[in-house]
């Protein structure tokens, strides 16, 4: 995910939720890396809304500026370096001016982030945002606060998040935190502690307070959804019962969920998913590798007949049309010619919707660091990736050609990014669609007939 600044768009019934409250600071935040990371500065700009805190899309005018940050490959922690020497002139011209670390990258660095950043005033871990107001009261009295203490049991489920950056449709609900794999490449073990489940009935509260207030859709955000388990003494709800639970809410409420993962993703979800025409038809599944012997390196757990196994099953339980998209890492360690064709030929055999592609970057830490070398050239890493990316372009195209001439039931989500005069919003399987605005504004469901596409997108028309 890019680069976002996160602005202070409340609409009417958020300025209600939160009138009682007149900040008098402002905070900056800009978020780095995944979902779950936006989802997360939501959830920090609550908690600072409530010391009194009002968020600004303007730098220049910030008394405090956070950065929340990933750590998942080499080039993410390097953007936050360029970034923060930027934002460090705005501390020449406001010395009152604070700067602070927040997500995976602070985790990972802990103190020494301080070390070798010293305009950074304050670094906090992921578990520790309601240490902020105490964290900030440190830095006030010129001192520098670091909390990167991981929990085995916040979920931050009683915060409700200020919605930034948003277009009143559609909004992500963290149901979950943490990982418990330990795939060999991956530091996000490493920064964001075990794996706990959020209490169900905290979820589907939000979820339909995000309804009343107007939105149509809802992401369930975790690392590993399917491995989602919640316990009192008298129930249970594994994660195609809150799919469930969610679906309930409202018909015209859709449910996406990321990310599954192919050990974990069971029969029962997507028979949920086949039960529930609110729940969207589209699963993020990533795949890693094609080769048997890579992912075994990797600790994925699966080996390729098993991933195309689960494909096969969703495809059978609910359809061809089912939108599939995918990770995939070139050049992990000791990868080969022979299993770099092992991922081309899982990607034909499948045929993604849509993917997200890397070339393997070595996390210091992680099993992989440890126990193997890196030792695919950069060379050989990136034109491995040309050539994963070059593949997805045609089967993202032959997939999105499959729908010209059929009716797809869209949810608006605001106006197209070339013009004012279109539309734009999502089929069920996450296909963008483009089309002439005539009356219907965003929030609406509309039926759109598909004219004709690119790899990207699809342009249609709405037929009343
Ligand atoms: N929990 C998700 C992935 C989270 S990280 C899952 O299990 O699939 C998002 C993606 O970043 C991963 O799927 C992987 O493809 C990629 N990634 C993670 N670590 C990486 C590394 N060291 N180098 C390159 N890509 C990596
Ligand atoms: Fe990382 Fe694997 Fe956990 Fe995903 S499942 S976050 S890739 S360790
Ligand atoms: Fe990055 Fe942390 Fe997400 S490392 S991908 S922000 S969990």
């Amino acid at each position: 995910m890019s680069e976002n600044h996160l602005t202070e768009e409340l609409d009417e019934a958020k300025i209600t939720v939160n009138e009682f409250v007149s900040g008098t600071k402002k905070l900056y935040i800009e978020s780095y890396g995944c979902q779950m990371n936006f989802a997360d500065s939501e959830v920090v700009a609550s908690i600072l809304r409530s010391n009194g805190y009002s968020t600004t899309s303007d730098v220049v005018e910030a008394d405090l500026i956070l950065l929340n940050t990933c750590a998942i490959r080499d080039n993410a922690e390097q953007r936050v370096r360029n970034r923060l020497s930027i934002l460090n002139s705005n501390k020449k011209r406001n010395p009152e001016l604070k700067i602070g670390v927040l997500g995976c990258m602070a985790e990972r660095l802990k103190t020494k982030f301080l070390e070798e950043e010293k305009m950074v005033d304050l670094v906090v871990g992921p578990d520790a945002y309601r240490d902020l107001p105490n964290l900030l009261a440190e830095v006030e009295e010129g001192h520098k606060a670091v909390n990167v203490f991981l929990s085995r049991e916040e979920t931050y489920a009683d915060i409700t998040p200020i919605r930034l950056d948003s277009n009143g449709v559609s909004a992500f609900i963290s149901i979950m935190r943490g990982c418990n794999n330990m795939c060999s490449f991956c530091v996000v073990p490493f920064t964001r502690g075990r794996e706990r489940s959020r209490d169900p009935y905290s979820i589907e509260k939000e979820a339909k307070e995000l309804f009343d207030q107007g939105y149509r859709e809802v992401t369930l955000l975790g690392q590993n959804v399917d491995s989602y388990l919640w316990k009192s003494e008298t129930e249970q709800f594994t994660f195609a019962n809150l799919l469930e639970k969610i679906a309930l809410i409202h018909p015209d409420l859709r449910i996406r969920f990321s990310t599954s993962h192919p050990k974990d993703i069971t029969d029962e979800v997507l028979y949920t998913m086949k039960k529930y025409d609110n729940i969207c038809n589209y699963i993020h599944l990533p795949a890693q590798s094609g080769s048997s012997r890579i992912l075994e390196l990797m600790n994925r757990t699966y080996d390729r007949e098993w991933y195309l196994g689960k494909i096969d099953r969703i495809r059978e339980i609910l359809g061809e049309e089912c939108g599939i998209s995918h990770d995939l890492i070139a050049g992990f360690c000791t990868e080969t010619e022979e299993d770099h064709q092992d991922t081309l030929t899982l990607m034909d055999y499948v045929k993604f919707d849509y993917g997200y592609m890397f070339y393997y970057s070595e996390r210091p830490g992680t099993p992989a660091a440890k126990k193997y070398e890196d030792d695919v050239p950069e060379e050989v890493k990136k034109r491995r990736l040309n050539e994963i990316i070059a593949k997805q372009q045609e089967h993202s195209l032959e997939r999105n050609q499959m729908t010209v001439g059929k009716v797809y039931r869209i949810l608006i989500e605001g106006e197209s990014k070339r013009s004012d005069e279109d539309l734009c919003g999502r089929t069920d399987q996450n296909k963008m669609v483009v089309f002439p605005r005539k009356h219907y504004k965003k929030g609406e469901y509309v039926n759109v007939r598909i004219l004709s596409c690119s790899a990207a997108t699809l342009k249609g028309e709405i037929v009343d």
